[in-house]
């Protein structure tokens, strides 16, 4: 199999990269282009085999998957670039959420998928969420499945709850390692711990944390009460935890939403204006 990767920023070798270690891509598979050249050399410097290719337009030729890993403003000049040399029998994977599927479908010839990683893909954990288009047929929905599992939890989502969706999956990482740090940068400041030390003990907590979690029928309502017994330290401050943060997510999501509906109108706006269609 021949994948091309255009871009090679924090996601396009982050997927390389993860491909490769997981056994599911050979370096020799890989086509890469990107703006950069650094980045590109970079990546076939530490996966001897990756070819690097001159331009976007011929990274895709002869590629049977293509993934557009570049932020969604550069859609429109990547796809006037390449849709002149995509063929039908292609796969293009958006891995960016405000570019539509029908956008994707209507600019090129190929087929069309949209799937969202998340940095911990690189851990070969987390979940990646899967979006096909209209003309994928069931192998080419089989291929993308079976590649991403060996990454990830593949899950298919309806085209409507990306956003909520990566919240979740893809800023979740983020979220949580700010609660992470705030919890630390408390322990360091009020008590005589060290920082190293209250950092491997976050860490390892947060680990034994998703690991627990994973069990069946260990919900994080039940892990709550598994370690707050009633009257005692953990559920008095608990409750200190949940006065304090109380609507915290409501208004994470708010803003991931508003911030999404502009994305959206822009991404639309360079879209519909774009002239190449197949
Ligand atoms: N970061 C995450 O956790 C995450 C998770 C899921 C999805 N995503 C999505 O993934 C997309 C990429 O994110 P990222 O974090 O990887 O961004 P990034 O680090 O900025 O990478 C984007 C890459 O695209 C390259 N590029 C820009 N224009 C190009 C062009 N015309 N031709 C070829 N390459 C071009 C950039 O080149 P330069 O190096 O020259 O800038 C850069 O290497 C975003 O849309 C984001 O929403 C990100």
């Amino acid at each position: 199999m021949r994948v091309g990767f255009i871009g090679a920023g924090s996601m396009g070798s982050m997927l390389t990269g993860s491909f490769i270690r997981s056994g599911a891509l050979r370096p020799s598979d890989i086509i890469l282009s990107t703006r950069t050249l650094s980045k590109a050399n970079a990546l076939a410097n530490r996966y001897p085999g990756i070819q690097i290719a001159p331009s976007n337009a011929s990274a895709v030729l002869g590629s049977d998957l293509v993934f557009l890993c570049v932020k969604p403003l550069d859609f429109r000049s990547v796809l006037q670039e390449i849709a002149p040399s995509l063929q039908p029998w292609q796969i293009v994977v958006s891995i960016t959420s405000p570019v539509r599927l029908e956008a994707l479908e209507r600019l090129i010839p190929s087929k069309a998928a949209k799937i969202i990683p998340s940095i911990v893909n690189e851990t070969l954990a987390g979940s990646s969420l899967v979006m096909f288009g209209s003309r994928l047929e069931e192998r080419d929905r089989a291929l993308l499945f079976r590649l991403f599992s060996a990454i990830s939890r593949p899950v298919q989502i309806a085209e409507e709850d990306v956003r909520v969706a990566s919240d979740i999956a893809s800023c979740g990482p983020a979220f949580m390692a700010n609660l992470l740090e705030q919890f630390i940068e408390a322990a360091v400041s009020t008590t005589g711990v060290s920082r190293e030390t209250a950092t491997v003990l976050a860490r390892d907590m947060l680990l034994g944390t998703a690991r627990l979690l994973q069990n069946a029928g260990c919900s994080p309502a039940e892990l709550q009460k598994r370690v707050s017994v009633p009257g005692g330290i953990t559920a008095v401050a608990l409750e200190e935890l949940k006065d304090a943060t109380n609507g915290a997510f409501l208004r994470v999501l708010q803003a991931t939403h508003a911030k999404f509906a502009e994305d959206l109108e822009k991404v639309d706006a360079s879209l519909n204006d774009s002239q190449d269609q197949p």
